[in-house]
């Protein structure tokens, strides 16, 4: 229960990596506002208590104005807020040309500008509670891009700098902030990947040294690790989670 009495936002809650990120934390004796477009499925296998630790919370936060109202309600209702962990992402695939403004503005909005909008109206509420933690889930291709992606390694990239300059800035009032770096974990968005680009998981399970890809559990491990205080020491951070996968 290292996380208990700690409060933690969630986006992208209702997604692969999001969901799980959310329950793990609520296991952990976080209360957890799971945000994100649409409801956060109800998990009947979930222990009463745990469930009752996860507050669904529909909010589009592509836009400056879905966040500020979403930061209000919840800043109105519980007061103070310890963590927050920025899972909400989408990708539009294309080289330059493949691409038109509206791709790289959308993949913009939600990766790169709700990351920004969030950690910033949450900033005072992570340094007066003492134990403030950002999680920013990133990708491997913010780091080592693969092609065909541009839109969303640039954002991706931009996340892991936007993570290493906040908590070089923030550091001295108590807040951590850390990047994890994901390579292929089976959710919906990995799915739909496989889908459009007709690659088989087992021949993307080959290209792992692990043999297989990643689970969205495995992330939650991770995130809730560094939300904890398990982690005091570890800030500016950017973790990759890759079953050991080289890219290009
Ligand atoms: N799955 C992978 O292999 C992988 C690898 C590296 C990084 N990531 C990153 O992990 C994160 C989670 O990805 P996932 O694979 O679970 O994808 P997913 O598509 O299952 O989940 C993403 C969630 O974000 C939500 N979301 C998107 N736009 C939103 C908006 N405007 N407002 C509120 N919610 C919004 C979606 O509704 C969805 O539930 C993403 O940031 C993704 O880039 C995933």
């Amino acid at each position: 229960m290292e996380l208990e009495g700690r409060t933690i936002i969630v986006t992208g809650a209702a997604g692969g990596i999001g969901s799980a990120i959310a329950t793990a934390c609520a296991r952990q004796g976080g209360t957890v506002i799971a945000v994100d477009r649409v409801e956060m499925p109800p998990d009947p296998s979930l222990p009463a208590e745990v469930g009752a630790r996860l507050s669904s919370y529909p909010a589009d936060i592509s836009t400056a104005a879905g966040c500020a109202d979403l930061l209000t309600s919840v800043l109105a209702r519980f007061g103070v807020v310890d963590g927050l962990v920025n899972c909400a992402g989408v990708m539009r695939r294309g080289s330059l040309l493949d691409i038109d403004e509206d791709d790289w503005a959308a993949t913009f909005a939600v990766n790169v500008d709700a990351v920004m909008h969030l950690s910033r109206g949450i900033l005072p509420s992570l340094i007066g509670a003492g134990t403030g933690s950002i999680v920013n889930i990133a990708s491997q291709w913010g780091l080592h891009p693969a092609g065909g992606h541009i839109a969303y390694n640039t954002s991706k990239a931009a996340v892991v700098s936007f993570s290493q300059s906040l908590a070089r800035d923030y550091g001295g009032q108590g807040v951590r902030v850390n990047a994890v770096c994901p390579g292929e974990i089976l959710t919906p968005m990995l799915k739909q990947k496989l889908e459009t680009s007709n690659i088989a998981e087992a021949v993307l399970a080959e290209s792992i040294p692990l043999g297989r890809l990643g689970r969205p559990d495995e992330v939650a491990e991770l995130t809730t690790f560094l939300l904890s205080d398990r982690a005091s020491f570890i800030s500016g951070a950017a973790i990759e989670i890759t079953g050991a996968q080289q890219v290009g």
